[in-house]
């Protein structure tokens, strides 16, 4: 039995690869709820009962890339295309933070509209009207400048998942114009520059095998990102891999386990996509060691058109709907949504 491998792993937040691969390929439930347990232990000592949210704002589904997974990739004609405006995306910040909202996420497909300008205007007159919170970015791979640029402009964190951390595996999930070493740049460069870096993979995308993820594992342990995203693959009806299986709730579920071991403070969400195959996704993911929900704030007449996978949930309801369905099922789960930044340990002033 494995038990003794997760004490080791609770006890030194590492293993070799060949224990790892052990973990991960032992479905034992009981191995999960162990290792659940040890999770849970480590994120209440750093974190306690609190949940934070993050606000989510999907300002464009313009992507000028093609990676094969995702529904708003550029090759998808089928994508029913929007721009929100910088008054629109203000506007979601407004109302967010009237929510209890302290982290606007700015996410979008890799859309050359919103150049650094108007990417450094939006993130500025956010942080101008509510200097209390914290602005992310999600929007993909930028030189090295204009991460610059938009850090001095008063973003805080930068998510990008590095999808995979095998070479060859990345290869086969995108097209050849987009490059595993320009991923990694980008990483190396946004922790450099001072963001709180956030990156991550999809648990069961097309040709992953364990090995894969044990790569990965040992990448999140060497890069230590202050956030990490993971959530099932989820088949989209317009892409080559329509009729490939999901990812499995979980083993996605275990690996949050496990990343909460090897990165005890790490602010780790229970993922839309988790909720979309399981309609208790969520209150597992926070079972299962992490800390965070990032509950959609875009306006609901875009909602159902950011659709990376099929049938993402809440693209019906109101950002007010969401957070109040949230707060209950949170609470409900054991734990407390708070009005706080939710910045990583070693970045709190
Ligand atoms: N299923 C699950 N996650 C997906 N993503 C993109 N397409 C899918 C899909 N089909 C994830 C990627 C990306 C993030 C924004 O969403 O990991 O980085
Ligand atoms: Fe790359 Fe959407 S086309 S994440």
């Amino acid at each position: 039995m494995n038990i003794e491998t997760v004490d080791k792993l609770s006890e030194t937040g590492d293993l070799s690869d060949e224990e790892f691969l052990f973990l991960l390929s032992d479905d034992n439930p009981e191995l999960s709820e162990y290792l659940a347990k040890k999770a849970q232990k480590v994120r209440e000592k750093h974190y306690g009962k609190d949940v934070y949210i993050r606000g989510l704002i999907e300002f464009t589904n313009f992507c000028k890339n093609n990676c094969k997974y995702c529904g708003i990739r550029c090759g998808n004609k089928n994508a029913d295309r929007y721009r929100l405006g910088p008054e629109e995306i203000i506007s979601c910040g407004d109302m967010g933070y009237e929510l209890g909202f302290r982290t606007f996420v700015l996410q979008g497909g890799e859309d050359p509209y919103f150049t650094d300008d108007k990417m450094a205007d939006i993130v500025s007159a956010l942080k101008d009207r509510h200097p209390d919170c914290a602005v992310t970015l999600s929007i993909g791979e930028r030189s090295r400048e204009s991460y610059e640029r938009l850090f001095d402009a008063g973003a805080d964190r930068y998510l990008l998942r590095h999808e995979t951390a095998d070479k060859a595996h990345y290869e086969s999930l995108h097209p050849a114009d987009m490059s595993f070493d320009n991923r990694m740049r980008c990483l190396n460069d946004l922790r450099d520059i001072g963001y709180q870096v956030g990156c991550g993979m999809m648990i069961g995308s097309p040709g992953q095998r364990l090995e894969h993820l044990v790569r990965d594992l040992r990448f999140l342990r060497e890069f230590k990102p202050q956030m990490v995203g993971i959530g099932p693959f989820v088949p989209h009806h317009d892409t080559e891999y329509a009729h490939m299986p999901a990812g499995s709730v979980e083993l996605t579920l275990k690996l949050l386990s496990i990343i909460r071991l090897i990165l005890p403070e790490v602010l780790l969400p229970a993922t839309t996509a988790l909720g979309t195959l399981d309609p208790l996704g969520r209150e597992k993911g926070l079972a299962a060691g992490a800390n965070v929900i990032m509950p959609n704030l875009s306006p609901t007449e875009v909602r159902g058109k950011y659709l990376l996978y099929d049938n993402k949930i809440c693209t019906g309801e109101e950002a007010a709907e969401c957070i109040r369905c949230l707060t209950m099922r949170v609470k409900n789960a054991g734990y407390d949504i708070v009005e706080d930044r939710g910045d990583h340990l070693s970045f709190k002033k």
